[in-house]
């Protein structure tokens, strides 16, 4: 736990209901937590209980029902465009589909210009950019001379999310959002991007708030945890607290439905 640190995003009874009516849901209900500067937290939950509806909330792509996020101990301030794109420099998403990330009529040169530009590089000669785009895009194993001149879409699953990867590297926000960011990928590639991730929290001291159905995951890579029910925080607290000693009963049965994590395998029964 990094508790002597600064808070860097948190929320007061935040919530959002979706329809009026018959068709009313309480997606989120009144959330408390606060994240801290370079910690690694993860939000778990079944599908359903309210996760990426708190993660659009935080990003500022649907209205807040209820309360209040403060980023760096301030009201976040999303009201006008520009207010919006200075949060958006900071707070960044990996989202489970990352088809819809991409404005897929941007080549992918654009794409990483865009980044270097809202990082204030506008003015870098071309040599400096093109130096930039290929040092983040072999960060993640790719090779920039394959990917210039070609769209998103001409990539595959596993390359487009590392070309999000590629983003954040330039692009460098205090805040990452990870909603499933490995869904897409086999089990060797989805380590390489866990990896990844966390040598870049270590490089630029990023929060990284992850969000999955994998308590398994969480345990690996997490500070602290959030367990999501509902649409509320059922428990949470640092990653050995609420996954080896849990005490609500939903997080138990997160748990036992994979055992392995934390017993030793027996064999004796096989
Ligand atoms: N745009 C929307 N309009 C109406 N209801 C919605 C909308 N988006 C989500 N919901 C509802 O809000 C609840 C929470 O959905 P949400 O997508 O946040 O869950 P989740 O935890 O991310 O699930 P999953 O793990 O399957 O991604 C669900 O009951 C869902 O049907
Ligand atoms: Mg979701």
């Amino acid at each position: 736990m990094v508790k002597s640190k600064d808070v860097c995003l948190s929320g007061a009874g935040l919530t959002k209901v979706y329809g009026f009516g018959r068709t009313r849901t309480l997606a989120v209900d009144h959330v408390d937590f606060s994240f801290y500067e370079g910690e690694v937290v993860s939000i778990v939950g079944e599908s359903g209980s309210g996760k990426t509806t708190l993660a659009k909330m935080l990003l500022g792509l649907t209205n807040v029902t209820e309360g209040e996020i403060y980023f760096q101990g301030e009201k976040r301030d999303i009201s006008t465009q520009r207010k919006r794109r200075e949060y958006w420099k900071n707070t960044q998403a990996i989202f489970q589909d990352p088809f819809s990330s991409y404005n897929i009529f941007n080549k992918i040169d654009t794409v990483l210009l865009d980044c270097i530009n809202m990082r204030g590089g506008r003015g870098f000669s071309r040599e400096r950019k093109f130096e930039m785009m290929t040092e983040a895009c072999s960060f993640v194993n790719l090779k920039f001379e394959e990917l210039t001149n070609k769209y998103p879409f001409e990539l595959s699953g596993g390359q487009m999310q590392r070309l999000m990867i590629a983003r954040v590297f330039l692009l460098k926000p205090k805040i990452l959002l990870a909603d499933e960011p490995t869904s897409m990928i086999d089990a060797c590639s989805r380590a390489t991007i866990l990896d990844m991730l966390m040598q870049l929290r270590s490089e630029i001291g990023m929060t990284i708030i992850f969000i999955t159905h994998d308590i398994g995951l969480a345990y690996y890579v997490s500070d602290s945890v959030y367990i999501m029910e509902h649409g509320k925080f059922v428990e949470s607290g640092s990653a050995d607290q609420v996954i080896l000693h849990p005490k609500a009963a939903y997080t138990q049965r997160l748990i036992n439905d994979v055992p392995k994590i934390y017993e030793e395998w027996d064999l004796s029964t096989v």
